[in-house]
């Protein structure tokens, strides 16, 4: 007689190959609804299942793994787990995983996409350019700022950090950073990278880029007093996540001038932007996409199913954030 296969609760369609992963092990629930998977619904369903694969979307708290009383694994598909009550979850002997350095090189890619498009002030010529009132060439058309040459500022040298850090020795830059733990210098050295102190970075950087994760030291790590020492010239780039950035005084120092500009890509109350962001040209608005080519988001749907696939085969999971629960 076959034995029963474990219960697993997706709250997405996820990708086929990632599906594949879970399908040969376990009996797998999928939420393929296009909308996002309601709480109610979500406590519902967790309550006979012994994993969960979840989203950045959805809050994993003690409600929830209460109603989960089952549960051996939440392994979500995201490398940041702001949304993971960690310490909740090692109460209950449940391993909590997330998916790191599979989308380093990704997200690196779209920090610099967003620095190149706000240096360049590409959003605005393509809107002139399709708008019909081009007249075409002009000496001091849409004249931007470069960005070879200049100083980049990163808070946070992490791999995300690192991987922006790589991309700007081919832009000739001096890159400064700080970070809560500074890296050996063996890094610095290969990465020409120079260790800074926090306010050093705000006064000196053209180009600033957050690589932490939302922890309460970094919540609003940008407010109104940092962006009052950046350069009026300098522009901010965020693909952490929302709260490190205290929006509202952002969208205030855009519309005063006190920075040149700012590319987003995570917000403070998803998927709220603030009313002062979107009516700004010196801003660009991506609707939290840095890890998003299909390639990169198959990988994280992938490790999250191989972390599923681990625990309840009695293996280690790669990506454990609490290992003390498998001791
Ligand atoms: N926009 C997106 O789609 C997207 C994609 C991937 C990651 N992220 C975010 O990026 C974050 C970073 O990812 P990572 O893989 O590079 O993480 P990481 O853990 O490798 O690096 C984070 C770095 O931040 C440093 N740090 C922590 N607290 C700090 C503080 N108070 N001041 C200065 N430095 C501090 C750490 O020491 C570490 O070096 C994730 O936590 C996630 O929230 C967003």
């Amino acid at each position: 007689m076959e034995m029963s296969r474990p219960k697993v609760l997706s709250t997405h369609a996820l990708f086929p190959a990632a599906r594949a992963i879970l399908d040969a092990q376990c009996e797998v629930e999928y939420w393929t609804a296009p909308e996002r998977i309601p709480r109610a619904e979500l406590l519902q369903r967790v309550a006979s299942k012994d994993a969960l694969v979840c989203l950045l979307t959805e809050k994993i708290d003690d409600e929830l793994l209460a109603a989960g009383p089952g549960l051996r694994i939440v392994a979500n598909v995201a490398v940041g787990y702001d949304n993971i009550n960690v310490p909740a979850c090692t109460v209950r002997l449940v391993v909590a995983t997330n998916t790191p350095g599979g989308l380093d090189e990704t997200t690196a890619d779209f920090a610099w996409t967003l620095l190149m498009a706000i240096a360049r002030r590409l959003l605005e010529g393509d809107q002139l350019a399709r708008s019909g009132q081009w007249a075409g060439w002009g000496l001091d058309q849409l004249c931007g700022a470069d960005v070879w040459g200049k100083t980049l500022g990163l808070v946070g040298l992490g791999r995300i950090g690192r991987a922006v850090a790589r991309r700007a020795m081919g832009f000739r830059m001096r890159v400064i950073y700080n970070d809560a733990i500074r890296a050996p210098e063996e890094a610095e050295r290969d990465l020409h990278v120079e260790f800074v102190d926090r306010d050093t970075l705000f006064a000196q950087s053209d180009f600033i880029s957050l690589h932490v994760p939302l922890l309460p030291d970094t919540r609003h790590l940008i407010s109104a007093e940092r962006l009052a020492k950046m350069k009026p010239t300098a522009c901010l780039i965020n693909t952490s996540r929302g709260p490190v950035v205290d929006e509202a005084a952002l969208a205030e120092a855009l519309q005063k001038g006190r920075i040149a500009g700012a590319a987003l890509d995570v917000y403070e109350q998803e998927p709220k932007i603030h009313p002062g962001l979107p009516g700004l040209k010196n801003v660009i608005l991506a609707p939290h996409i840095a890890s998003a080519s299909l390639e990169t988001r198959t990988k994280m749907a992938c490790m999250a199913a191989e972390n599923v696939v681990a625990k309840l085969s009695g293996r280690r999971p790669a990506n454990a954030l609490n290992p003390e629960v498998l001791a």
